[in-house]
C-alpha cells in the first residue's frame, strides 16, 4: 500500500533523527551534532555521527549514512514502507495511501507474514490441540503462567511431518519461503517435511519485536535431536547477532543500567516473570562480539549469570574476556552448584535472587574462585600461574585507570607488589597485541564467517564516492552548512568546471542552480529530492564532516560562525585553484624537459613557469578581507 508523497513529507518533517537513533544508539552531544558507537559495524571509539539540524547520519568507519528513514530501514531491516509506518506512528501521523507505486521490499514483507502466521499456528496448537495439552502442562510445571506464555507467544509444533506444510499451503505461503527461514527441510527426493515436530516453540524476536525465528525445546524422549534446536540462520535471523528477549527487556536494561545475561530460554522467562525485566539470553550460542555490541547500545554493565556447573568452562571465560575487551564492565553471579537461574528462582524466589545480584563478584574474584576450586592455589607455582591467568583478563581492558584499580585489587589479594604485576601486565599486553595482529592478518586469507554481510557491505561500498578531493568536500560542506550566505560567495570566486569529481560537480550544480534561482536551499530538501544513492550518501558525509576535519574545522562543538565558514570556503577555493595551477606547472615542466632534450628553445616554457609560480604565489597570499572589500 503505497503512501502519498505529502504523507512522506509530513513524516520527514516531523521526525527527530536524534530521537529515532537515540533509542538504539547511545548518543553523546558534541555541539549540535551527536556521536556514538556505530550500530552497523563493530567499533570501540565512536565514528558514528548524527547531525540533528540536517536530519542525517554518517559513519566515518563503515561509510553508512542517510536520513531517519534510511536508518530505520538499515537498522531494523525494514522496508521503505515499514520504516515510514514506524516513524509515522511515533509522531502520530495518519498514513494516507495512494496508488503510486513504491517498492515494497516484498521479500521481507512475505517472510514476516509467514513467520507471524506460523507463530500464531503454534500458539493455537498449544492450547487448542489434544497434543498441545501435554506441552502447556509442561510449561505450567515449569511455573510459567498464562500471562508469560501469551506475552512471549510461546507455542507448540505438532508431532506431524507435514502439519505446518499443509497449514501454510492453505494460507498461500510457498514452500520456498518456508525453506528460506528453516521451518521446513527438503529431502533427497525433493519432498519436504516440517523442521520442528513435537516441540515447545519460543519465537525469537528482533530488537524491534518482529518474529525472525524460533527456538524449540523437545518434549518427548524418543526425539533424537538435541534438547533445543533453533531456526537455522536466514536472511532475517542470524544467531550470533540476536539476544533472546532483548525486545522485551531493552527498556528495563536502560532503566536499571545493567543487563542480566543468562544462557537459556527458560532461564530468561523465569527471571522476566519474576520481575527481573532487564534480562537477556544468549540462547543457543556462546556469547559473541556482535551480541555484546548490541547490548552496549543499552548499557555498559553486564551481569553474567552462570549455571553452577558451567562456571569456569572455557566458553564462559572467553565471554568474560570479550566483554572486557569491548570496554564494558562485567560482574559475575555464580550460582550454587547444580542450579540454573530458572531453578534458582523457582526454588528460592526472587528475593534470594536479588541478594545474588547484590553479591555479584568481580571477574577477578570469579577467576580466583574457579582457579581455587581447580586446586591451583596449593603451590607457589600454581599460584603464580593463577595470578598470570587473572592478569591476562586485566590485559583485555582498554581503560588504563580501570586496569590500575584491578591490578591493585590483585596485589592486595595475593600480597604482591603492584610493580611486579605491572611488569607481567606489560608482557601479556605485548603478547596479546602480536597475537591480534597475527590473527587479523590471517583473516584476510580466510573466508569470512558472515559471507552474506560481507557481500552486502561490499555491495554498498561500491556506492561510496571515492577520491573526491578533500578541498572540494570542505568547500561543499561549508556551502551546505549555510547555503544562503556561503553559496553566492563561493560561486563569485569559482566556476563549476573547477570541481573535478562528478559527484561534487553534481552537487555544486544543484547548489549553484538553487542559489541563482533564489530558492531556499536546505540539505534536507536536496536529500529528499535527489534519487542518486551516491549523492545521498555524499550529503550525509558532508553533513558530518566538520567534526572530522579537525585541522580546518577546529572549533569542534560550537556552531561554526559565518566568518569561520567563509574562511573555510575561502581556504578550500584557494587550495582548488592552486592545485589546478600546480598541475599546469608540472605539465609545463615536463614540456620544458623534453624541449631542452630536443635542443629546442626553452624560453617560452621558462616564462610560463615563472608566470605560473607567480600566480600560485598570488593565490596563496590572497586574504579573505581583501577579496571581500
Ligand atoms: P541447558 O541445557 O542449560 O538448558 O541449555 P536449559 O535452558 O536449562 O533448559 P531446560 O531448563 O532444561 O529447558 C541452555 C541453553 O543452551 C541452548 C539453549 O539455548 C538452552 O536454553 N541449547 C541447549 C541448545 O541450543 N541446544 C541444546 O541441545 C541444549
Ligand atoms: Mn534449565
Amino acid at each position: 500500500m503505497p503512501i502519498s508523497q505529502s504523507t512522506i513529507e509530513e513524516i520527514r518533517s516531523s521526525t527527530d533523527i536524534v530521537e529515532v537513533i537515540g533509542k538504539v544508539v547511545r548518543l553523546m552531544k558534541k555541539g549540535k551534532s551527536y556521536k556514538g558507537l556505530c550500530p552497523f559495524h563493530s567499533e570501540k571509539t565512536p565514528s558514528f555521527t548524527v547531525n540533528s539540524e540536517k536530519g542525517l547520519y554518517y559513519c566515518f568507519g563503515c561509510h553508512k549514512g542517510g536520513d531517519a528513514i534510511k536508518f530505520v530501514m538499515e537498522f531494523f531491516k525494514y522496508s521503505y514502507v515499514e520504516a515510514l509506518e514506524m516513524l509515522a506512528e511515533k509522531s502520530g501521523i495518519r498514513i494516507i495511501q495512494t496508488t503510486e507505486n513504491i517498492d515494497l521490499n516484498e521479500e521481507n514483507e512475505k517472510l514476516t507474514y509467514a513467520l507471524n502466521f506460523v507463530s500464531n499456528l503454534f500458539q493455537t496448537q498449544l492450547f487448542e490441540s489434544e497434543e498441545g495439552k501435554n506441552a502447556s502442562e509442561y510449561l505450567y510445571s515449569r511455573k510459567l503462567n498464562d500471562e508469560t506464555i501469551d506475552n512471549f507467544k510461546i507455542g507448540y509444533s505438532l508431532k506431524s511431518w507435514d502439519g505446518l506444510i499443509h497449514a501454510a499451503e492453505v494460507e498461500g505461503i510457498s514452500t520456498e519461503l518456508l525453506l528460506k527461514i528453516g521451518l521446513i527441510k527438503r529431502k533427497e527426493d525433493n519432498t519436504h517435511y516440517d523442521t520442528f515436530r513435537g516441540r515447545i516453540m519460543f519465537p525469537i524476536h528482533s530488537t524491534m519485536g518482529r518474529i525472525i525465528g524460533f527456538g524449540a525445546r523437545k518434549m518427548y524422549d524418543d526425539d533424537p535431536l538435541g534438547k533445543y534446536i533453533n531456526s537455522s540462520d536466514s536472511v532475517i535471523y542470524q544467531k550470533s547477532k540476536i539476544l533472546y528477549g532483548l525486545n522485551y527487556s531493552k527498556d528495563g536494561i536502560r532503566q536499571k543500567n545493567y543487563a542480566l545475561l543468562v544462557e537459556g530460554y527458560l532461564d530468561y522467562l523465569s527471571l522476566y516473570q519474576a520481575g527481573f525485566k532487564n534480562v537477556v539470553a544468549s540462547s543457543g550460542t556462546a556469547l559473541t562480539n556482535q551480541q555484546i555490541q548490541i547490548l552496549a547500545r543499552y548499557t555498559s554493565v553486564i551481569y553474567f549469570v552462570f549455571d553452577g556447573d558451567s562456571a569456569g568452562s572455557s566458553a564462559m571465560v572467553r565471554g568474560i574476556d570479550l566483554i572486557l575487551e569491548s570496554g564494558l564492565d562485567v560482574r559475575i553471579i555464580d550460582l550454587p552448584s547444580g542450579n540454573d537461574p530458572d531453578q534458582f528462582i523457582r526454588e528460592k524466589g526472587s528475593e534470594e535472587f536479588t541478594k545474588l545480584i547484590s553479591n555479584a563478584i568481580s571477574f577477578i574474584q570469579f577467576k580466583a574462585n574457579t582457579l581455587q576450586k581447580a586446586g591451583k592455589f596449593n603451590s607457589a607455582e600454581g599460584k603464580a600461574e593463577a595470578v598470570r591467568e587473572i592478569v591476562n583478563s586485566i590485559a583485555k581492558i582498554k581503560d588504563p585507570i580501570k586496569q590500575a584499580f584491578f591490578i591493585r585489587e590483585v596485589a592486595q589479594k595475593y600480597d604482591l607488589y603492584e610493580s611486579t604485576l605491572n611488569t607481567v601486565l606489560e608482557e601479556i599486553t605485548i603478547q596479546q597485541r602480536s597475537e591480534r595482529i597475527r590473527t587479523e592478518a590471517h583473516q584476510f586469507d580466510t573466508i569470512p564467517e558472515d559471507v552474506n554481510e560481507t557481500l552486502l557491505t561490499r555491495e554498498e561500498n561500491k556506492i561510496i564516492p571515492e577520491n573526491i578531493p578533500i578541498e572540494e568536500k570542505e568547500l561543499l560542506s561549508s556551502m551546505i552548512e549555510n547555503p544562503k550566505k556561503i553559496c553566492s560567495f563561493v560561486f563569485s570566486h569559482i566556476n563549476l568546471e573547477e570541481f573535478t569529481h562528478p559527484i561534487s560537480i553534481t552537487l555544486a550544480e544543484i547548489l549553484s542552480h538553487s542559489s541563482t534561482e533564489g530558492e531556499v536551499i536546505s540539505v534536507n530538501s536536496i536529500y529528499s529530492k535527489v534519487e542518486n544513492e551516491q549523492l545521498k550518501l555524499f550529503l550525509s558525509e558532508l553533513s558530518a564532516m566538520q567534526y572530522q576535519l579537525s585541522s580546518d574545522w577546529d572549533s569542534i562543538g560550537s556552531r561554526l560562525s559565518e566568518d569561520r565558514l567563509l574562511n573555510v570556503a575561502f581556504g578550500a577555493i584557494k587550495k582548488m585553484k592552486v592545485k589546478k595551477l600546480e598541475i599546469e606547472r608540472d605539465k609545463n615542466q615536463e614540456q620544458l624537459k623534453t624541449s631542452s632534450l630536443n635542443k629546442l628553445d626553452p624560453s617560452g616554457y621558462l616564462n610560463k613557469h615563472k608566470e605560473l609560480l607567480q600566480r600560485i604565489k598570488n593565490i596563496q597570499e590572497m586574504k579573505l578581507e581583501t577579496r571581500l572589500n
